[in-house]
């Protein structure tokens, strides 16, 4: 029976690039699309650009634009980027469109009508100069735990408390450095406790992956909470309606945005009902099926199915979660060059190696995926051109020259291509499933077979044999046959390529269909080479040319460290030699290890934000340089007695500076 689809990506926020990770889930969802187009459903795939909220405002503020410019220009150069990948979207709207404003407003009535709003005052931090209250990344000051300064309003970095913004030390507003004050204003909030009961039943069906059930039954068993879901003007977004100064908080409106993405199509497209995929009941015919990050899980696995339920609107069919990618094992950086923006990754490389590179560590699980830069030149260039490309490579000429390209009329062994096509079955579960690895593996299992059956009959000799040229093109007959089928399982992951592979067999454009019979007696056309080798050295302009300085810390300079420091205030300050006898990680402080330092007249103890960076293991031994005579720090896990001296801009871009070997521990450093 053929199924109808809805499928969506999350919506790329209007304030920045399109970069790998966005790569990682639209490539995913779009290989996912192009299967079910492929087995002949329907399919639709909607996105949008997430365009409010209060980042915008200032962006186009920066930008001497209207935020409707920016998040213009914005939605045209995502639309570009991911079009450079064959990201193939049946829409890609924008969630500040009046489909949206009117889905948004229609919602927000019918919870309402239902007593499901209700109003609190709600104290935060107001900037008074510009007279705009200040979201948690929009002000830094002390962490009320350990003291450190330079935290954000939500959780200190370096003792990993969370927090509320009221309750930091010496606050500033980053927008203006005013000190922000404490203000009060009404919120709208939407009643989630009611839906405990349907979000567990949810929470536990097919619709969530099983690891992700665990996470949110932590936070269903801890208690919901109301969900606050108004902002205060000055707020870029969707006025509340019956208000004059109240928005749709930027979480409310971005999912309805898939809906009104999918309106706005559906009222072009004949053919598209809105009702039958998003009225309730609408779950007995047509699917719903979003493709997600683990970091915005709560948002669609609580507040979205709650308030879909709330306002007589159908629930995902299924939430597809993924994990986060490293670049050669770390977060991807600026500095390091591994920060790739999609547009920077066009002007070096075939936007599908990075599709099939994806396509190889797909499984389906919510695990982070390393993409690593030598791996990537080295699987792309033995898997698809050494083996998969190889088949065709070497068949074609001889069918091309010597039989005037036509294919021979019967299989030379059908066993083997049977073989080949009953994989079928488990292929098409493994696409269903997202485990798209394993049907690259397959693939790449069968290319082996494929190019071992034509070295053991090797055509290019029976052609030579007036005899057996009727075997020479059988075999390539057979061969190309082979290289056929794996070029349908590997349609939706590399469309190009696969494209182009059916025009040079002179087929129609593949559908999983064809899998059951083979190509005979058919004509092909001249071949062209269907992929060129990766090389390593445009990989690595590629880093090169996405290397950035990491960012000014404006709130450095704000502080002074600009001015210059007197040598007399320079020597206050004592370096030290130390040698680590011990390094641990701290509990519950992911940034901090806990080192045992030597320094020559005995030990201390400082705790170091450095976790991201250095694994204790790897630190035994090492020399250091500690400031010896800083006043002793009470942290929540203890107190520091110094500070090690370390270099880069955090983060895995940490780099402790240490003394050549022949220096002792409690030596002066100067
Ligand atoms: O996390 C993000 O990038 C959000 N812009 C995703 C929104 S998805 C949906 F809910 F709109
Ligand atoms: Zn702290």
């Amino acid at each position: 029976m053929t199924r109808s689809i809805l499928v969506t990506s999350a919506l790329p926020y209007a304030n920045g690039a399109i970069h790998l990770g966005h790569l990682l889930e639209h490539i995913q969802t779009d290989i996912w699309v192009r299967f079910q187009k492929l087995c002949g459903n329907r399919c639709i795939y909607v996105c949008a650009d997430d365009t409010h909220g209060t980042g915008t405002m200032l962006n186009a503020e920066q930008a001497g634009l209207a935020p409707e410019a920016l998040i213009e220009a914005m939605r045209e150069e995502h639309i570009r980027d991911f079009a450079g990948f064959g990201i193939e979207y049946d829409n890609y709207h924008s969630t500040h469109s009046e489909e949206n404003r009117a889905l948004s407003e229609l919602i927000f009535a019918r919870l309402k009508d239902q007593g499901l709003i209700h109003t609190e005052e709600v104290a935060q931090l107001h900037d008074p100069e510009r007279r705009m209250f200040l979201a948690d990344r929009f002000v830094k000051g002390e962490c009320p735990r350990c003291g450190a300064a330079d935290q954000y309003g939500d959780n200190c970095d370096a003792c990993g408390a969370t927090y509320d913004a009221t309750e930091l030390g010496n606050p500033r507003s980053l927008v203006s450095s005013a000190k922000p004050l404490v203000k009060r204003s009404e919120h709208y909030f939407f009643d989630l406790p009611p839906f405990t009961e349907m979000l567990q039943d949810w929470t536990n069906s097919s619709a969530v992956q099983p690891e992700v059930s665990n996470k949110l039954a932590e936070w269903l068993d801890g208690g919901l909470k109301s969900w606050d879901i108004s902002r205060d003007a000055p707020y870029f977004g969707f006025l509340i309606p019956g208000t004059e100064d109240k928005y749709f908080y930027v979480w409310m409106d971005a999912p309805i945005g898939y809906m009104a993405s999918f309106k706005h199509l559906a009222d072009r497209r004949e053919s598209l009902d809105f009702d039958a995929f998003w009225n309730a009941g609408a779950e007995a015919n047509t699917e719903l099926h979003h493709f997600i990050g683990k970091d915005i899980v709560n948002f669609h696995h609580l507040f979205w199915p709650a308030v879909l339920e709330a306002a007589g609107f159908r629930k995902p069919t299924r939430i597809h979660t993924h994990g986060f990618i490293t670049v050669d094992g770390v977060k991807m950086s600026k500095s390091r060059g591994t920060f790739i923006k999609a547009s920077t990754y066009l002007e070096h490389l075939n936007p599908e190696c990075l599709r099939y590179y994806y396509a190889t560590k797909l499984n389906g699980t919510i695990d982070d995926y390393d993409i690593n830069l030598e791996d990537f030149v080295q699987r792309v260039n033995s898997d698809l051109v050494g083996k998969v490309v190889n088949i065709a490579s070497r068949c074609a000429g001889i069918i091309n020259n010597q039989f005037d390209g036509e294919l021979a009329a019967s299989l030379e062994d059908e066993a083997l291509w049977r073989q080949f096509a009953d994989t079928r079955a488990q292929m098409a579960d493994w696409y269903e499933a997202g485990q798209v690895s394993r049907v690259m593996r397959e693939v790449v299992a069968l290319a082996d077979l494929a190019n071992q059956y034509i070295t053991k009959h090797a055509p290019w000799k029976l052609v030579k044999q007036a005899d057996r040229r009727g075997q020479a093109q059988a075999v390539c007959s057979q061969g190309l046959n082979l290289f056929r089928i794996l070029a349908i399982y590997l349609t939706p992951a590399l469309p190009g390529m696969c494209k182009a592979a059916a025009d040079f067999l002179g087929a129609r454009p593949f559908a999983w269909a064809d899998l059951g019979q083979p190509l005979l007696g058919a004509k092909i056309n001249p071949y062209q080479p269907l992929f060129t080798r990766m090389q390593k050295k445009d990989v690595d302009n590629l880093v090169e040319a996405s290397k950035e300085a990491p960012e000014a810390d404006g709130a450095a300079a704000a502080n002074g460290a600009d001015e210059a420091v007197s040598i007399e205030d320079f020597n206050k300050i004592k370096l030290k030699v130390a040698r680590v006898a011990a390094a641990a990680p701290v509990a519950d402080a992911d940034k901090l290890l806990r080192l045992t330092l030597d320094t020559g007249d005995g030990q201390r103890q400082v705790l170091a934000g450095i976790s991201s960076a250095y694994r204790p293991e790897d630190l035994a031994d090492r020399l250091v340089v500690v400031v010896a005579n800083l006043a002793p720090r009470k942290m929540r896990f203890g107190v520091s007695e110094g500070m090690v001296l370390a270099a880069g801009p955090g983060g895995e871009d940490i780099f402790l500076l240490s003394p050549d070997s022949g220096a002792k521990p409690g030596m002066d450093v100067r």
